[in-house]
């Protein structure tokens, strides 16, 4: 069932957001070659709690961190861990911020140091890829012209879209209905309403858009070991246009 939301309640969405931008913004100076993700991970919860909001991931069907943190050919849900980051690594650092009863869901991949040409490359088509389709969430559009504004532009690129993960409603609790496809038909699939809040979160592959999971079952990986990108908004549909909850 999708759960529309009121002013009010977009509004609380809204402070989650902007505490969850600044917090990104934080992480990107720390960022650099011998950062541990555990340390990223120790800093989220710390910087949260001093600003009297929560991590939702934690203990969410039992997960144990406070971000995802997935490196180089990880698609999504990787551990935090204790190895140090090295210069050209790309990762993926997602979290959901609870302030107040609001819900905030944003990733963001980041570059260690120096990137090559393909790591900057993919950052940079998979960032651009996600602002086109914030393009398309407009009253009245439907969710395939979101799917289809990635697709497109992604594979045009000459990179793929993971079919495997979508985004989704977000309200009371992360993930709420309608799942958002990154890829699709234009004109086809549920039409969008003012009051709808959902997450806009194309993972792009280098290869592949073939994943395999690991043993932990959380984490994905890409199936040829390929790189692979993440960057994650919350936008609220409003008559005025999409709103992202997550930037500012
Ligand atoms: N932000 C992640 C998503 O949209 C939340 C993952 S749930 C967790 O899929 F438990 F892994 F944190
Ligand atoms: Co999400």
């Amino acid at each position: 069932m999708i759960m529309l939301k009121s002013k009010r309640e977009i509004g609380l969405m809204h402070d989650a957001g902007k505490l969850l931008a600044e917090c990104h913004r934080e992480i990107k100076e720390k960022i650099r070659p011998g950062i541990t993700t555990l340390e990223i991970d120790e800093f989220v919860e710390a910087f949260l709690k001093k600003h009297g909001a929560t991590p939702e991931q934690k203990g969410y069907k039992g997960y144990e961190f406070a971000t995802c943190a997935s490196l180089n050919d990880e698609i999504c849900h990787g551990f935090p861990r204790k190895k140090p980051l090295e210069e050209g690594d790309i990762v993926t650092i997602d979290m959901v911020v609870n302030l107040k009863g609001g819900l905030a869901d944003s990733a963001w991949t980041y570059g260690v140091g120096q990137l090559s040409d393909k790591a900057s490359r993919l950052l940079e088509i998979t960032k651009t890829a996600l602002y086109k389709s914030i393009e398309q969430a407009t009253v009245g559009n439907r969710l395939g012209d979101i799917g289809h504004a990635i697709q497109t532009y992604v594979e045009g690129e000459g990179h793929s879209v993971v079919r495997d993960f979508t985004g989704h409603g977000i309200g009371k609790t992360i993930h709420e209905d309608p799942a958002i496809f990154h890829f699709g038909l234009p004109g086809k699939g549920l039409r969008l309403k003012e009051g709808m809040v959902i997450t806009i979160e194309p993972m792009v592959n280098v290869g592949t858009w073939q994943c395999k999971m690991d043993d932990n079952s959380w984490t994905a990986r890409t199936r040829d070991g390929e790189l692979s990108a993440q960057y994650e908004h919350t936008i609220a549909i409003t008559a005025d246009g999409p709103l992202i909850l997550t930037e500012q």
